[in-house]
């Protein structure tokens, strides 16, 4: 009988995020996991690694975890998500990390090229638009094989505000987030149902403005809460949600960043708009009608995009 062999999974990053995508991973059994970082972070990653190994033992998870500092060992993944780089303290926007993380960017892309060529690649770093850009530029993966993720987190934010604001399960909240990973995204209010139910039917225009508001600074909020980074649980949770319709071939319709030609009239440029992610990677990018208000939205979301990718140089 033919062995299907288990997935390896290349973290690229052991902070915040990368150990809860670590422990995500080996609990939704999605593969036996790389968590990897820089030579200075060694003992982080091993102690995660080797922490989360022992946890498996209580509910008996299959997938292991090694924690490494060789890009050897990331050698043939089947997905990487890449959260190497400085999370922003408070008053910093996610543009002011674009120095210091493009230069990352650089390395892990380049070993990316080098290591793991095949691999589906997540990049989760900020500022999120310009480093997934940067990715697909250095790494020369062909365009399905390279995402952003950012969409399903500032969905998923959308979410919960609303589920709050009605009191209702957030199960049955569907709602779409487009554009860039700043200030400007833009939360489709019109698109949003509950219960199949227009979200504009159910709350009034001033709470909907606020929680549009509530949902662009998001992540501010956090940061603001935090003091010494940004968001991890909801950015590693969003995450694997993209990672697991790859490996398990979902076909699940998420809202990420994909390399557009020509859609919203934008070509060159990873910006967000629900793709629908599969065995084949990014296997379809989906462009959403919209009225004149939302173009005018997103047009400005691109230009904060476009003045952030325009400045990278690589
Ligand atoms: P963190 O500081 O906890 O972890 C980052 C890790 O990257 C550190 O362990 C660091 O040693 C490692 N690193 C640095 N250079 C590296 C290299 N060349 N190779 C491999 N690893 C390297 O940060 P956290 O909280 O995990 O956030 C990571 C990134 O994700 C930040 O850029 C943050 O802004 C971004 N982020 C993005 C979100 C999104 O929605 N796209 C949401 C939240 C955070
Ligand atoms: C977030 O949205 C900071 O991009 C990060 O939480």
């Amino acid at each position: 009988m033919a062995q299907n062999r288990k997935k390896k999974i290349g973290l690229i990053g052991g902070g915040q995020i990368g150990g809860n995508l670590a422990l995500l991973a080996v609990q939704k059994g999605l593969g036996d996991v790389v968590l990897y970082d820089i030579p200075a972070a060694e003992g982080m990653v091993k102690g995660k690694a080797l922490d989360i190994n022992q946890l498996s033992a209580v509910d008996g998870y299959d997938c292991r975890v090694t924690g490494s500092t060789d890009w050897k060992d990331v050698a043939g993944s089947d997905v990487i998500i890449i959260t190497a780089g400085v999370p922003r303290k408070p008053g910093m926007s996610r543009e002011d990390l674009l120095e210091i993380n493009l230069k990352i960017m650089k390395d892990v892309a380049g070993n990316i090229k080098q290591h793991a060529p095949d691999a589906f690649v997540i990049n989760v770093a900020n500022p999120l638009d310009a480093m997934v850009y940067a990715l697909h530029k250095i790494s020369g993966l062909p365009k399905n094989m390279v995402a952003g993720m950012a969409g399903v987190l500032d969905t998923s934010r959308f979410k919960c505000f609303v589920a709050e604001a009605l009191g209702c399960s957030i199960r049955d909240v569907e709602a779409l987030v487009l554009g860039g990973h700043g200030d400007d995204m833009v939360p489709l209010v019109r698109h949003s149902t509950v219960g199949g139910v227009p979200l504009t039917e159910l709350l009034p225009k001033e709470k909907l403005d606020a929680i549009i508001k509530r949902t662009r600074e998001g992540g501010a909020e956090l940061v603001g809460l935090y003091k010494t980074g940004s968001a991890y649980f909801g950015p590693a949770a969003s995450s694997i949600a993209m990672a697991e319709s790859y490996i398990f071939d979902r076909k699940r319709v998420l809202p990420a960043a994909a390399l557009l030609e020509g859609q919203y009239g934008i070509s060159g440029y990873f910006f967000g708009t629900p793709v629908q992610i599969g065995a084949g990677g990014v296997e379809k990018v989906i462009t959403v009608d919209l009225n004149a208000a939302e173009k005018a939205e997103l047009e400005k979301s691109f230009q904060s995009v476009k003045k952030t990718v325009d400045s990278v140089t690589l």
